[in-house]
């Protein structure tokens, strides 16, 4: 038996990069996946590629009222809703100094605030479907600091510890909720990044979407016994530093 067989899952940005592969994975896996971005036209040729497991919802995760429409919606097409991938992302590269507040804002408020949000609308849901789980899409950018990079690694610390918090409020409902932390993936995100950035990684290379999508697939359908942890998909690229040699005698 497929391991999402009758599930209905909701997954944010799901119109490309990490959030597609997710949506594939799932719906080959037997859910019943609504995708929600603000990117219509490739959320919808996504919907017609994946065919009647899938339907698309424009929406923007900052947006309660979108997330109200999204969950009105899941629940019509499919029924309440059992799975929540909060995906959806930014990045804002600038030092501390360099970085403008509006854009620090607005980084907080679709990386951290839209999850937060995302948890609440589909909460109740969850509830009427027996339970669930929620996949908040984090970073290695949640586990350490990166330079230039202050806005997204305070984002995405936030959203780590959110998930430990919901995973607290919300087992009494028996949702699980648990955050991922993908390493360098290619995908329009990184588009401008050159392999370099993995050479001191012990995997030296890109990821790809699909090893992301095959971590939410696991803690979807299998991680019973996981709630408030964190699962990284880097690479190894928080494992530790290879740039220092042993000293020679
Ligand atoms: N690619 C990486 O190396 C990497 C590494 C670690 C974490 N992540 C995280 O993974 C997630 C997916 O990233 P990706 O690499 O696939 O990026 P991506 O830019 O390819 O996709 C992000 C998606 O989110 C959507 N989105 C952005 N703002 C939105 C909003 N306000 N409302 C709804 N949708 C919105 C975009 O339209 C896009 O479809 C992000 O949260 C990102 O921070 C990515």
């Amino acid at each position: 038996m497929r391991k999402l067989a009758g599930r209905v899952a909701l997954v944010t940005g799901g119109a490309r990069g990490i959030g597609k592969a997710v949506v594939r994975v799932f719906a080959e896996e037997g859910a019943s996946v609504l995708i929600t971005d603000v990117l219509e036209a490739e959320g919808r040729a996504l919907q017609e590629e994946t065919g009647a497991a899938t339907r698309f919802c424009g929406a923007d995760v900052t947006s309660e009222t979108d997330w109200a429409t999204a969950v009105t919606v899941a629940e019509r097409e499919f029924g309440p809703v059992s799975v929540l991938v909060n995906n959806a992302g930014v990045v804002e590269f600038g030092s501390i100094e360099e970085t403008d507040p509006a854009a620090f804002r607005r980084v907080l408020d679709i990386n951290l605030v839209g999850p937060w949000l995302g948890m609440r609308a589909v909460a109740p849901s969850m509830r009427s479907a027996g339970g669930g789980v929620i996949l908040n899409v984090s970073s290695t950018a949640g586990l350490m600091g990166y330079a230039s990079l202050g806005a997204y690694v305070a984002s995405k610390w936030g959203l780590r510890g959110l998930t430990k918090a919901a995973a607290l409020d919300l087992a009494a409902d028996d949702i699980r909720v648990c955050s991922i932390h993908p390493g360098p993936i290619r995908t329009p995100m990184t588009a401008g990044m050159d392999d370099s950035v993995t050479i001191s990684q012990p995997i030296a290379r890109f990821g790809t979407p699909q090893e992301v999508a095959r971590m939410a697939l696991f803690l979807a359908a299998d991680a019973t016994y996981s709630t408030g942890s964190e699962f990284v998909v880097d690479g190894g690229a928080t494992t530790g530093s290879m740039v220092l040699n042993p000293p020679q005698d």
